[in-house]
Parts: C-alpha cells; sequence; structure tokens
C-alpha cells in the first residue's frame, strides 16, 4: 500500500479573519495558491449555510485557480449542494451543521439517517464527484456509509486531538481500528478536526492513512511564519510519519 498521504489544507479560517472585518483581507483564494506552493495537494473549504467564513465567491475562484485536488466541504441542504453540483469539485465532504457551533462538532450520523444524507450521496455520485463522509470513530457508522457505496470517509480526530495524554491511546487505537474497518470495505480513509504540529504525527502513521486535512493549526503558524512555509512544514512532518511506516 502506497505510504504517501495527502494533505489537504482547509482555508476557511483564513476567510474567518476577513469576515471579522467584511473586508477583502486577507483573501482565502491567495492562500490557497501560497498552500499550493507549500506543497499541499488539496484544497478544503466548507461552503456553511450561514455563509460566516466561505463566501459564493471564494468557491468560484477556487474551482478556477486551484490546481491540486479541491475539496468542497458541505451540508446535506439542497442550496449548497445545487452549488457543489454544479462546480464539480474533485471531492464532495458531507458533514452535519448547525448554527450554534463554533466549528463541526461531530460526525453525520449515517446510522440512524433517514434518507437525508443517501439522498445528497446519490446527487453527488450522479454528478460524477467523488464523496466522502466526515464520521466519528464508530463501527456502526462505517457499516452504514459502506452500504452507500462512499468513495471515502474521514474520521473525526476531534476527541484523539483534545484527550488527555492517558486518554490518547485509546483514542487513537479507536481510529487504528476503525480506520482498518474503512479500508477492508475498500473506501479511502481520511482522517481530520484538530490536527496540530505536535499531534499529527500517529495519526498520519496509521495504518491505509490516504488524507489528512488540518486547517485551523497551519493557519495559525501561517499568522506567524508565511502561509508557504507553515504548510511546507506540515508536508515534512506527514513524510516523517510516512516513513515509519514504510519500516514496519
Ligand atoms: N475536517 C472537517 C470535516 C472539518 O469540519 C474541519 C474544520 O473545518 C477540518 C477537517 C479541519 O479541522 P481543523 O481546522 O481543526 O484542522
Amino acid at each position: 500500500m502506497s505510504s504517501f498521504i495527502s494533505l489537504g489544507v482547509n482555508v476557511d479560517h483564513v476567510a474567518t479573519v476577513r469576515q471579522a472585518r467584511r473586508t477583502t483581507e486577507p483573501d482565502p483564494v491567495i492562500a490557497a495558491a501560497l498552500a499550493e506552493q507549500g506543497g499541499a495537494d488539496g484544497i478544503t473549504f466548507h461552503l456553511r449555510e450561514d455563509r460566516r467564513h466561505i463566501q459564493d465567491r471564494d468557491v468560484e475562484l477556487f474551482m478556477q485557480t486551484v490546481r491540486v485536488s479541491t475539496n468542497f466541504e458541505l451540508a446535506c441542504a439542497d442550496e449548497v449542494l445545487s452549488i457543489c453540483c454544479r462546480l464539480k469539485p474533485d471531492w464532495a465532504l458531507l458533514v452535519p451543521e448547525s448554527r450554534e457551533e463554533v466549528t463541526t462538532e461531530g460526525g453525520l450520523d449515517v446510522a440512524s439517517d433517514q434518507g437525508r444524507v443517501r439522498d445528497a450521496v446519490k446527487r453527488i455520485a450522479d454528478a460524477g464527484i467523488q464523496t466522502s463522509l466526515f464520521l466519528d470513530p464508530d463501527p456502526r457508522q462505517i457499516d452504514a456509509a459502506a452500504k452507500l457505496g462512499v468513495d471515502a470517509v474521514e474520521l473525526h480526530t476531534g476527541p484523539y486531538a483534545i484527550a488527555t495524554r492517558d486518554q490518547a491511546a485509546s483514542e487513537l487505537e479507536r481510529l487504528r481500528s476503525v480506520g482498518k474497518q474503512i479500508t477492508e470495505y475498500g473506501m479511502r480513509l481520511h482522517a481530520g478536526h484538530g490536527l496540530t504540529y505536535a499531534n499529527v504525527r500517529p495519526v498520519a502513521a496509521i495504518d491505509g492513512m490516504r488524507e489528512l486535512n488540518i486547517g485551523h493549526s497551519i493557519v495559525s503558524r501561517a499568522v506567524m511564519v508565511g502561509m508557504k512555509e507553515a504548510v511546507a512544514e506540515m508536508r515534512r512532518l506527514l513524510d516523517s510519519a510516512s516513513l515509519l511506516n514504510l519500516n514496519k
């Protein structure tokens, strides 16, 4: 199995700074171009229904300018689904959304879904776009995702990221064992949320890991050292974790 892990850089947080003043800077489209220069393999952007950070203009421009993979994160809601299907990114990443949350708080509940996720997956597949579902590391959710025939599952690493040192080992074990279930079903294994320069390597070293989506930590570092350098630093960490995998 290839040990190369794609680094998806989520640029929502650049747009959050811009929207704090409702102005034109910093521009997430320029940030995406710099992230590419730093070694990003993909650009992730979440067009939320409340448009709190990424705007419609941004997604149009990402689609015209990004040369690496485009990963359009969205809720199972008609309006944003229509935009996604029209723009045809490489990937659509379905997530739950609630107005009160500061950021995406948990995975989709596909196991008890009444058809909303299934309908969204069908619309996306019919548009020729690859589908990924953001899920908690729960075997029931993975079984349900496999039944829907999605291309990838992005495991929610938030609980691992906020775990105490004692809990982190068991959270990592959950990610490993559910990761194995995902690859055995033939789906691609992705992960993200709360990953930082300090905690990313054990997740990158999980067997079968194909892609990590990272936003807040990279954008925070970019404020200090610039986007290109911040992405290059993360790229080096992922490469060194892949080497751990090669040596297994
Ligand atoms: N994956 C998903 C589904 C997300 O909603 C987010 C946050 O926007 C991320 C990954 C990236 O998380 P973070 O900003 O904590 O790196």
